[in-house]
């Protein structure tokens, strides 16, 4: 066991009792603190269906010690919601482009995604394949994946009231 600590997930503190030290963020967001929406895959750092983000990058919540995690700011997938039960923009995207199925790796999809369009808004095709490249879906195939970024797209621009570029 190891002393109390204080984690900032998605803007709130809280605090993490009884904890071992060896464990990794993915559990204690899963078992301890009740966020089950990131996704014990692979647990190795293959499959990216654990993606949080810390510090505002991208990480495999599986490969991270959860006490080193203090002092950063911790945002699950959800915390992306605006409100509560209500869609994101990529969220919606992926509903109504048939891209979930099973929906195991959607939420570490849908991070990586929030994560590519919030760097690059009109991203290249080779730019989407390697934001999902470590991402590993069983069920959809990627074509529907692809589909609803390009609608994630879209939707942002027609928020932003910019034309396509292409
Ligand atoms: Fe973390 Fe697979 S569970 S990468
Ligand atoms: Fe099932 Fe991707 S929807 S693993």
């Amino acid at each position: 066991m190891t002393s109390p600590y204080v984690l900032t997930v998605n803007g709130t503190d809280r605090t993490v009792e009884d904890a071992w030290l060896g464990e990794s963020l993915l559990y204690v967001l899963r078992e301890r603190l009740g966020l089950p929406g990131s996704k014990a895959g692979c647990e190795q750092g293959e499959c990216g269906s654990c993606s949080v983000e810390l510090d505002g990058e991208l990480v495999c919540s599986c490969l991270v010690l959860s006490a080193s995690a203090v002092g950063t700011r911790i945002v699950t997938v959800e915390g992306l919601q605006p409100e509560r039960g209500e869609f994101t923009d990529v969220q919606q995207a992926f509903v109504d482009e048939g891209a979930v199925k099973c929906g195991f790796c959607t939420p570490g999809l849908i991070m990586a995604v929030h994560d590519l369009l919030d760097r690059r808004p009109e991203p290249s095709d080779l730019e989407v394949r390697e934001a999902i490249s470590g991402n590993l879906c069983r069920c959809t195939g990627y074509g529907r994946v692809f589909a609803a970024v390009e609608a994630a797209v879209a939707i942002r621009r027609a928020g932003s009231g910019v034309e396509a570029t292409t």
